[in-house]
């Protein structure tokens, strides 16, 4: 079968690779019929989320069709179809019993505390062969599958797998509560699915900050309000939003590929740049730019630093864009200053998932607005070099089979 797999930072290729098996009772294989690139598989191109293993198939998200089913797969047999999480867990251990499945003690094969375990990431998160294939095997598919119902298509399933789940978990995160102004920190896919998952949860305001026109006008049509930080300084102009207060919440859907303003009164000064240069070469020492092509971003705690600057006192910051185990700068002091609260981490899609499958079975919430690319999984490397160089209009990439 056909696959995207990583050969080294900035070297992916789609390789023909033996088909799947059940190796575990617990284990089902699918047919994919709609994968997708997420900004999370950027890091790994661009060398910001290393080490990977080289012939790892990339991807964590998809639904599909399952071919078949290991005897302790009790609740699905061939023929469903499925959405696939992103990241997969045991649903037994204490943490899954408790919705914590992100931090599942079981899934992860280098051990308890090694963290999430999710399709096509690095060595650390298992590796799981990923979802940007024809086939999957997926472990312990109980838990990490969930039955899609006829009101639900493949493409609004495809942004149930990993997207909408982690836009909806980044404002639980941030406590987003009803009357609550919120600041929203990206206008990718995720900061699109933050936005709405904030007012669904009581909102009466967002702002987002991004730089990417495109992405912002899709931000302004969810009638949310836009800040650009190449043309204004996003603190000023949040806090003269808010009287002076700033915001009583922030999601971060950036993460370690952040820029820093490249024009404008938010560009950084000489000392700030020089931090912000010695933060890529701690948490991308292996990039492997060629060209504008797999650029890391230039400054990993920029995102963050806005966010605990604009946040009010007492304020809460949910950060759902990843940071790798290297990245080790926060304005720690400040937030400290300011009685913050900052929760974080990987969406535990399987307790997240369902009511929102319902809320897009219902007819009441369309996702596919969002879907701004179709394309075949022969063409996906070029997607990714598309993707990747931030093209106008290449917010979410869809992979249809076939
Ligand atoms: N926690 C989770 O479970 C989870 C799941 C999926 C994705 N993610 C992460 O969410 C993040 C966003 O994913 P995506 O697919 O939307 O990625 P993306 O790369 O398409 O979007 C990131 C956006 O951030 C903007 N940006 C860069 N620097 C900024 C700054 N300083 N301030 C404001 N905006 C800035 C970029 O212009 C871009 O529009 C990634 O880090 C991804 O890994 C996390
Ligand atoms: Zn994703
Ligand atoms: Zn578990």
């Amino acid at each position: 079968m056909k696959a995207v797999v990583w050969h080294g930072i900035g070297d992916i290729r789609l390789d023909e690779v033996s088909d799947p098996t059940i190796i575990e009772p617990t284990d089902a294989v699918v047919r994919i019929t709609r994968s997708a690139i997420c900004g999370t598989d950027l890091h790994f191109v661009r060398g910001t989320m290393a080490p990977m293993n080289e012939g790892t198939i990339l991807g964590h998200e998809a639904v599909g069709v399952v071919m078949e089913v290991g005897d302790d797969v009790r609740g699905f047999s061939a023929g469903d179809r499925v959405v696939i999480n992103s990241t997969v867990s045991c649903g037994t251990c204490r943490y899954c019993r408790e919705g914590k499945t992100a931090q599942c003690d079981v899934a992860n094969p280098n051990g308890p505390d090694a963290g999430t375990c999710f399709f096509g990431g690095p060595a650390s998160t298992g590796p799981v062969n990923g979802l940007q294939a024809e086939q999957v095997r997926v472990p312990f598919a109980q838990n990490t599958m969930h039955r899609l119902p006829d009101t639900v298509s493949d493409e609004q399933g495809i942004l149930l797998s990993d997207i909408f789940p982690t836009g909806w978990f980044g404002a639980e995160l941030a406590g987003v509560k009803r009357g609550d102004v919120v600041a929203v920190f990206g206008a990718g896919v995720v900061g699109q699915f933050a936005i709405a998952s904030a007012f669904k949860q009581g909102a009466g305001r967002v702002i987002v900050v991004d730089h990417d026109e495109t992405r912002l006008a899709m931000a302004l049509a969810q009638n949310a309000e836009v800040v650009n930080f190449d043309t204004e300084d996003p603190v000023e102009t949040i806090k003269h939003l808010t009287a002076g207060v700033g915001v009583d919440a922030v999601i971060d859907a950036v993460g370690v590929d952040a820029q820093h303003a490249t024009q404008g009164p938010a560009a950084p000064d000489d000392a700030t740049a020089a931090e912000f240069a010695a933060e890529v070469e701690q948490v991308a020492p292996d990039a492997a730019p060629q060209g504008d092509q797999w650029v890391p971003g230039n400054a990993p705690s920029q995102a963050l630093r806005w966010a605990v600057e604009v946040v009010a006192k007492y304020g809460r910051i949910g950060v759902i864009g990843v940071y790798s185990p290297t990245m080790a700068s926060f304005p720690f002091g400040e937030a400290m200053l300011k009685n913050l609260t900052i929760r974080m981490g990987n969406c535990d899609h399987h307790s997240v998932t369902p009511p929102l499958i319902d809320l897009v079975a219902s007819g009441r919430f369309d996702p596919t607005a969002f879907i701004t690319e179709r394309e075949g999984i022969t063409s996906a490397i070029e997607a990714y070099e598309a993707f990747d160089r931030r093209e106008a209009g290449w917010t979410k990439v869809e992979l249809i089979a076939g």
